[in-house]
């Protein structure tokens, strides 16, 4: 990798392998130079945390577009009202409607990898955090990747994989849609390359994915499994313990992550996500 750009940033490690913290900014008041020079750092380390921000949605989302260009959801129950790029994770209700989807991203996976052009980083904000559960889990695809033995590397490179959205709706049990019609399977590279400086991670998920192309079911299925059992290992992985205030983002050009559980019945959660459009996978 290259080596970190000259910035004024206050630029901190989270792990000894990836991540990073930036320190000393507020994202509300810094301004578009500032912005760009967090995504710039971002962009070579995976995960990145800005703890004790106060955001609006409109000032989040001015910061999501120094990450690339915002995106709606394919589900727009729980988008924030008048802003539906921004997606609102709660368990909260007002005048007794949900004002939030509480399960988004359980379970290990990349955001959007259904899509032909999957998701290139996520953005949550967090505004109320409860004191125990809801941690957030991110995975090094590329240090994964980087552990595998040179002969197991070659097994898989060339593989490829079915993602699906409709595999992610039956897996959380939600009705077939009409929208989910206009978002047709598709098929990616299993170990995909950072288009920033090329880094290979090992791409693989289960829950949005049919299988592996040219591999009967359920050798594919088990093969997919096996990896993502491989990739979240203890080592591999970095785990976000909320604060009221926190920014995080992740790339899911390089990782997978997962939301964990709280006690809904004492506790609440608010969090607002916003995820940028990628490229197409090579
Ligand atoms: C997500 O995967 O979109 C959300 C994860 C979380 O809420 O921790």
């Amino acid at each position: 990798m290259d080596a970190e750009p000259a910035t004024t940033l206050d630029v901190r490690p989270l792990t000894d392998r990836f991540g990073v913290e930036v320190r000393g900014i507020d994202l509300a008041t810094c301004g578009p130079e500032m912005h760009r020079a967090v995504a710039d750092v971002f962009h070579r380390h995976g995960i990145l945390v800005v703890r004790d921000q106060n955001l609006t949605p409109e000032q989040q989302m001015e910061f999501s577009r120094a990450f690339g260009t915002p995106a709606t959801n394919q589900r727009l129950e729980y988008t924030y009202p008048g802003i539906p790029e921004i997606y609102v994770i709660s368990n909260k209700t007002k005048d007794g409607k949900k004002i939030g989807d509480v399960d988004a991203g359980q379970g290990w996976h990349t955001d959007g990898s259904y899509l032909a052009e999957p998701t290139s980083c996520t953005m949550l904000y967090a505004i109320e955090v409860p004191p125990e559960g809801s941690d957030t889990l991110m995975a090094d695809l590329v240090a994964a990747w980087n552990e595998l033995p040179p002969e197991r590397q070659a097994q898989l490179e060339g593989l490829q994989i079915q993602h699906s959205w409709k595999a992610l709706m039956e897996l959380r049990g939600l009705p077939v849609d009409p929208r989910d019609d206009t978002v047709p399977d598709v098929i990616h590279p299993m170990i995909r390359s950072h288009p920033k400086d090329g880094r290979k991670a090992l791409w693989v998920s289960t829950g949005t994915t049919r299988g592996i192309v040219g591999m009967p079911n359920p050798e594919g299925l088990n093969l997919l499994e096996e990896l993502v059992a491989f990739v979240t290992q203890d080592r591999f992985v970095f785990r976000h313990k909320w604060q009221v205030g926190d920014v995080l983002i992740w790339d899911n050009r390089c990782t997978l992550h997962t939301g964990t559980k709280f006690d809904t019945t004492k506790y609440t959660r608010l969090v607002h996500r916003t995820w940028m459009k990628g490229d197409r996978p090579v």
